[in-house]
C-alpha cells in the first residue's frame, strides 16, 4: 500500500483483504444507522479555534491515564475477535499499541490468552469485561487480569442486549470456527459459532451469556473482586455520569458503542459536554464513537475527554498489516494531532480546553 494519508486510506487497505460478512461486522451498526452515522455528523459541527504567536516548535502530545504515562492520549477501544482481521490477532495489537505508545483496552472478547496479549505489549493494557451471569467467570478474569498486569478493568456497561444489527442478521454471522473467545470457557462460547439464517450468531449468544438483570448495586460485587481501577464505558448522561462517580467508577468512557448499540443514542460527541460538566473535576473522562482524524481527537479532548479509543481504525490497521498497521493508525492520528495543536497554538495538552474547539447543536 502506498504511505497512507489519513485514517481511512487504512480502511481501503483493509477492505481489499477481508470477506464481506467480517467487513459488515467491523463497519456495521445497529437498526438503521443513525447513532452510527450521528457520530460522524458531529464532528463536522466541530470548528477549532486557532490561537496564533504561540511557540509550537515542540507540541507535546504525552499524558497520563490512571497512573501510567502515555505518549499519546490517543489509544485502542475494547474489539472482539481480532484474529478475524490478522492471523496474529490481539498480540500484534498489543504490540502496534506498545510501539505508539498508547493504550491498549482488551475485550472480553479477545481471540488470544489475555496474559500472552499482556505479555506482547510494551504500554499499559486495561481488561473490558461485560457483565456475564456467570458471575464466578468474572471473578476468575478479574483475578487473571491483576495477575496478567492489566491496570484496569472496564466495565461495558451499555449492552444487557446486543443491538438489533440488520447487516449482521442479513449475512447469518457467526464467528468461525478457528476464531475462539479463548479466555472464556468453549461451553460460554458456542453459540457465538452457530450460524442461524436471518440471524446474528452473536446477539443469541449476548442473550445467553450476559446478564440483563444487573444494576449500579451490583458494582458493589465487582469492586470486591479485584483492587484494579474500574472503569465504566457507554455513558451517555450527567446522571449516569453522577451515579458512576458515586458508586466508585475511577474512570468513564462516553460511547454508543460506535452506533452499535441503541440507534437512536446521541451522537458520543454531543454527550461529552455534559458529562465532562458532571464529572470531569472527579474523575478522566475518556471518549470514543466517530474519531477518524487528529484533529478529531483534538476536538474531543478540547471538550474534556482525557483520551479517545479508536474502534474501527484500529481494526483496518490491523487487517492491513498487523502491528505495523495498528502502529501506523495510532502514529497518524498522534501526528495529525501534533500538527493541529501546532495550527491552534496549542503546544501541550492542557491548553486544550473549551476555548479551543465549538460544537454546534445538532440541526
Ligand atoms: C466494538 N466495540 C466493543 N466494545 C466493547 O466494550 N467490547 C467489545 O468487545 C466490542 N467489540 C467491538 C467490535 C467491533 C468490530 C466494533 C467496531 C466495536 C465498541 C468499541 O469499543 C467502541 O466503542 C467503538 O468502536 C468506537 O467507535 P469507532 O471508533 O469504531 O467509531
Amino acid at each position: 500500500m502506498t504511505a497512507p494519508l489519513r485514517l481511512a486510506d487504512y480502511r481501503t487497505a483493509a477492505y481489499r483483504r477481508l470477506p464481506s460478512p467480517v467487513r459488515d461486522f467491523v463497519e456495521g451498526g445497529a437498526g438503521g444507522e443513525r447513532a452510527l452515522a450521528a457520530n460522524r455528523r458531529a464532528f463536522e459541527r466541530v470548528t477549532l479555534r486557532p490561537r496564533v504567536l504561540v511557540d509550537v516548535s515542540v507540541c507535546d502530545t504525552a499524558t497520563e491515564l490512571l497512573g501510567a504515562p502515555l505518549a499519546t492520549p490517543v489509544g485502542v477501544a475494547p474489539t472482539a475477535y481480532h484474529r478475524l482481521l490478522h492471523p496474529e490477532g490481539e498480540l500484534a495489537t498489543a504490540r502496534g499499541a506498545g510501539r505508539a505508545g498508547a493504550l491498549y483496552v482488551v475485550s472480553l472478547f479477545a481471540s488470544s490468552p489475555l496474559e500472552a496479549i499482556a505479555a506482547a505489549a510494551t504500554g499499559p493494557c486495561w481488561l473490558q469485561l461485560y457483565w456475564l451471569r456467570r458471575r464466578e467467570v468474572l471473578a476468575d478474569l478479574a483475578g487473571r487480569a491483576a495477575a496478567a498486569g492489566y491496570r484496569a478493568l472496564v466495565l461495558t456497561v451499555d449492552a444487557p442486549y446486543l443491538g438489533r444489527r440488520h447487516r449482521d442478521a442479513r449475512n447469518g454471522f457467526a464467528v468461525p470456527p478457528d476464531v475462539r473467545a479463548v479466555n472464556l470457557d468453549p461451553s460460554l462460547m458456542a453459540s457465538a459459532h452457530r450460524p442461524a439464517p436471518g440471524r446474528s450468531a452473536l446477539a443469541v449468544h449476548t442473550a445467553e451469556a450476559v446478564d440483563p438483570s444487573v444494576t449500579w448495586a451490583d458494582l458493589a460485587w465487582l469492586r470486591g473482586r479485584s483492587t484494579l481501577p474500574l472503569v465504566l464505558k457507554g455513558i451517555l448522561t450527567a446522571e449516569d455520569a453522577r451515579r458512576a462517580v458515586a458508586h466508585g467508577a475511577d474512570a468513564v468512557v462516553v460511547s454508543n458503542h460506535g452506533g452499535r448499540q441503541l440507534d437512536t443514542a446521541p451522537a458520543a460527541l454531543d454527550a461529552l459536554p455534559e458529562v465532562v460538566a458532571a464529572v470531569g473535576a472527579a474523575c478522566p473522562v475518556l471518549f470514543d464513537g466517530g474519531v477518524r482524524s487528529g484533529a478529531d481527537a483534538f476536538a474531543a479532548l478540547a471538550l474534556g475527554a482525557r483520551a479517545v479509543l479508536l474502534g474501527r481504525p484500529v481494526l483496518w490497521g490491523l487487517a492491513a498489516g498487523g502491528a505495523d498497521g495498528v502502529a501506523g493508525v495510532l502514529d497518524l492520528a498522534t501526528e495529525e494531532l501534533s500538527h493541529t495543536m501546532a495550527l491552534t497554538g496549542r503546544p501541550a495538552l492542557p491548553s486544550l480546553d473549551r476555548t479551543a474547539a465549538t460544537l454546534a447543536p445538532p440541526r
